[in-house]
C-alpha cells in the first residue's frame, strides 16, 4: 500500500539536500560578492600589512602590543600605522621652524613621552587635537613626519580615502574603528594630511552618508576628550584652515602656524639644503635668501635642485661626443662615477641666480608672485 506521508529516510535525505543547496548557494553569493566588490583585493593587502606592521610595531618600543583583538575595520585602518625605522625625516631636516618645533615637543610630544610629570594637574594634558596651518611648501608635513619619527609613539598616517566605501554604513564604522584602534594602541598620534578635503564646513548638499560619518568622526573625538587618561591625539595639517568645520577648529585646540619664510629663516633653509652639494665659494646665500621673497622650503629646494641640473647641462654640452659614449659605458663602475662626480664644476652663483629667475618668472605667469610696477616716469 503507497503511503501518502513521508518515511523517515526520505525526510532525512531532503533536509540533507536542502542543506547542501543553501550551502552552495551561500558560498556562491559570497564568492559572487567578493568578485563584484573591487575593493576586495586591496582589503586584503591592507589585512596583510597591517599585520605585517603591526608585528613589527610589537617587537619595537616599551608599550606591548596586543595583535589579535582587532576588527576588521580596525585591521583595515591599522595598515596605515607608521614604523619610525621607515621615516628619514627628522627634527635636524627642518630649517627656521626652531621656535616652533620647541613648542610642538612640549605641546604634544613630552606630555606623552614624560606623562608622569604632568599627571598632578587637568591642565597639563596633552591637547586631543593639534592643527598645523599655512601656506603651501612650508614644511607641515615634514614636521608631522618628524614627530613621528621622534615622538616614541604609535602613529597612524590615515589616509582620508579610505573612509569612503561605497556601502553605506560601512564608512561610519570605519571612522568609528580610527578611534578605537587608536585608543588600543594608545599613546597614538593619528595624523590627517590635508584635512580640509575631509572634514571641511558641512552644509546641506552633504550626501547623508558623508554627513554622518563626520558627525561620528566628532562624536568619536569627544569621547577622547572626555577621558583624560587617554593618550590620543588627531594631529592635522591644512592649508586652508578657513575651509574646516568650526566644530572640528574647536576639537583642534592647539594650532601651529607655520608661516611663509622670512629672509633669516630662507637662509637657514638654503644653508641646509646645500650642506652637502658641491658649491662653490663665491656663492652668497645671504643676498641668495633676500632676493627669495615670497618663496616657500618647497620652492628654495627646487630653486637649488635647478642650479644643480644646470652644472650636469654644462658638462653634458662640453663633452665630445665619444668621451661621452665612454661614460656611459663605465657607467656602473664606482670608480668611473668618482671621475664623473670630480669632472663637474661646482654650484656656482651664476646658476642659482639664474634658476632664481627662471622660478620668478614662471611664478609671476603662475600669479604667486607679484609682477614688480614698471615706474615710467
Ligand atoms: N622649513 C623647512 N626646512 C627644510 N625644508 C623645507 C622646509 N619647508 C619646506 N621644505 C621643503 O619643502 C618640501 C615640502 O614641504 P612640505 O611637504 O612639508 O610642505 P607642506 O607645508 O606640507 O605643503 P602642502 O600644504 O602643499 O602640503 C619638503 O619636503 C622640504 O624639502
Ligand atoms: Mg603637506
Amino acid at each position: 500500500m503507497m503511503s501518502d506521508t513521508f518515511s523517515r529516510t526520505e525526510i532525512i535525505g531532503l533536509v540533507v539536500r536542502l542543506t547542501l543547496v543553501s550551502a552552495v548557494t551561500f558560498l556562491s553569493i559570497k564568492w559572487l560578492m567578493n568578485q563584484v566588490d573591487p575593493t576586495n583585493k586591496s582589503k586584503k593587502k591592507a589585512k596583510k600589512r597591517a599585520q605585517e606592521q603591526l608585528r613589527r610595531l610589537a617587537g619595537s618600543g616599551n608599550t606591548p602590543l596586543s595583535v589579535d583583538k582587532l576588527s576588521d575595520y580596525e585591521m583595515m585602518i591599522a595598515a596605515h600605522l607608521v614604523h619610525p625605522e621607515d621615516i628619514l625625516v627628522t627634527w635636524e631636516d627642518i630649517a627656521g621652524l626652531q621656535g616652533l618645533v620647541q613648542e610642538l615637543r612640549e605641546t604634544v610630544i613630552l606630555p606623552i613621552q614624560r606623562k608622569d610629570l604632568f599627571t598632578d594637574s587637568q591642565l597639563t594634558q596633552p591637547p586631543k587635537g593639534v592643527l598645523l596651518h599655512g601656506p603651501p611648501g612650508c614644511g607641515k608635513t615634514l614636521i608631522a613626519k618628524a614627530t613621528a619619527k621622534e615622538a616614541g609613539t604609535r602613529f597612524i598616517n590615515l589616509d582620508v580615502s579610505i573612509l569612503t566605501d561605497k556601502w553605506y554604513g560601512e564608512s561610519q564604522k570605519l571612522a568609528a574603528a580610527v578611534f578605537t584602534l587608536a585608543v588600543k594602541l594608545q599613546p597614538c598620534i593619528v595624523f590627517i594630511d590635508e584635512i580640509d578635503s575631509f572634514l571641511r564646513m558641512r552644509n546641506s548638499t552633504d550626501h547623508e552618508a558623508t554627513a554622518m560619518m563626520k558627525a561620528q568622526f566628532m562624536s568619536f573625538w569627544d569621547g577622547l576628550s572626555t577621558d583624560s587618561s587617554c593618550t590620543v591625539i588627531i594631529m592635522g595639517a591644512t592649508n586652508r584652515p578657513q575651509d574646516l568645520d568650526r566644530a572640528i577648529l574647536r576639537r583642534m585646540p592647539a594650532t601651529f602656524h607655520v608661516p611663509m619664510p622670512n629672509a633669516p629663516q630662507r637662509l637657514q633653509i638654503l644653508q641646509l639644503i646645500l650642506e652637502n652639494e658641491p658649491v662653490s665659494s663665491e656663492v652668497n646665500l645671504t643676498t641668495l635668501s633676500k632676493s627669495t621673497d615670497g618663496f616657500s622650503g618647497s620652492d628654495l629646494r627646487e630653486l637649488c635642485r635647478n642650479a644643480s641640473v644646470y652644472r650636469v647641462r654644462d658638462y653634458m654640452r662640453n663633452v665630445p661626443a665619444n668621451e661621452e659614449a665612454c661614460i656611459s659605458n663605465r657607467n656602473a663602475m664606482t670608480d668611473s662615477e668618482d671621475e664623473f662626480h670630480d669632472a663637474l664644476r661646482p654650484i656656482t652663483m651664476d646658476d642659482l641666480v639664474k634658476s632664481l629667475n627662471k622660478m620668478k618668472e614662471s611664478k609671476m605667469h603662475c600669479g604667486s608672485l607679484p609682477v614688480p610696477r614698471l615706474d615710467l616716469d
